[in-house]
């Protein structure tokens, strides 16, 4: 799991983007030793692509290593994106749909494929919006993202004390959000469900 100092530090970046917090495992997953993995058939290329780091990977040291980089970007993220695009492979109404189309619409899409589109569609979703958010030596939130902090949640430290909250207690791993919603109000948002603490 991310240590605490590790989240914090992700909240400190994402934050001060007005972005998200991602929660979660960071290992590989392993196969029990002697035990083959077999070979997967090759997933479609497209539509949907992994898109580049705008950074190295070892550009956000010490807070996230390369190697952590390296496993999110390359394996948990590709992940997502082979999966869709198997997803949409393998129903052919979804063809042609933006992945906003997808991920905003999921629920009225043909029910075989609704969770692998919810889960595939939203994890290269919020990773696409989450790499670029990332960097170091970033500053305060400014204009309307600083008053909707001080407006909802008093200080910017405070806001920040509740999203790692949000985030620490989503069930499994997630993401915590600090969303806009259409009606222009602000709401701190998280996925999975939270769990009892
Ligand atoms: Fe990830």
């Amino acid at each position: 799991m991310i240590s605490v100092d590790r989240r914090t530090a992700i909240l400190q970046m994402s934050a001060l983007a007005g972005a998200a917090l991602l929660t979660g495992p960071l290992r590989a997953e392993t196969l029990p030793i002697g035990q083959a993995a077999a070979a997967p058939p090759a997933p479609p290329a497209g539509p949907f692509t992994l898109p580049a780091l705008p950074y190295a990977y070892e550009a956000l040291e010490p807070s996230f290593d390369a190697e952590t980089m390296h496993l999110h970007h390359d394996k948990h993220h590709q992940a997502y994106v082979n999966n869709l695009n198997a997803a949409v492979a393998a129903h052919p109404e979804l063809a042609g749909k933006t992945l906003d189309d997808l991920v905003i619409n999921w629920a009225s899409l043909p029910e075989a494929a609704r969770t692998a589109v919810r889960n595939n569609g939203g994890g290269h979703a919020n990773h696409s919006f989450w790499w670029p958010t990332l960097g170091k030596g970033g500053a305060a939130p400014s204009g309307e993202l600083a008053k909707a902090i001080d407006a909802k949640f008093g200080t910017l430290p405070a806001f920040q004390d509740k999203l790692t909250d949000a985030a620490m207690h989503v069930f499994g791993s997630g993401w915590a959000w600090l969303v806009k919603l259409p009606t222009g109000q602000w709401r701190l948002s998280q996925r999975p469900t939270r769990t009892a603490h």
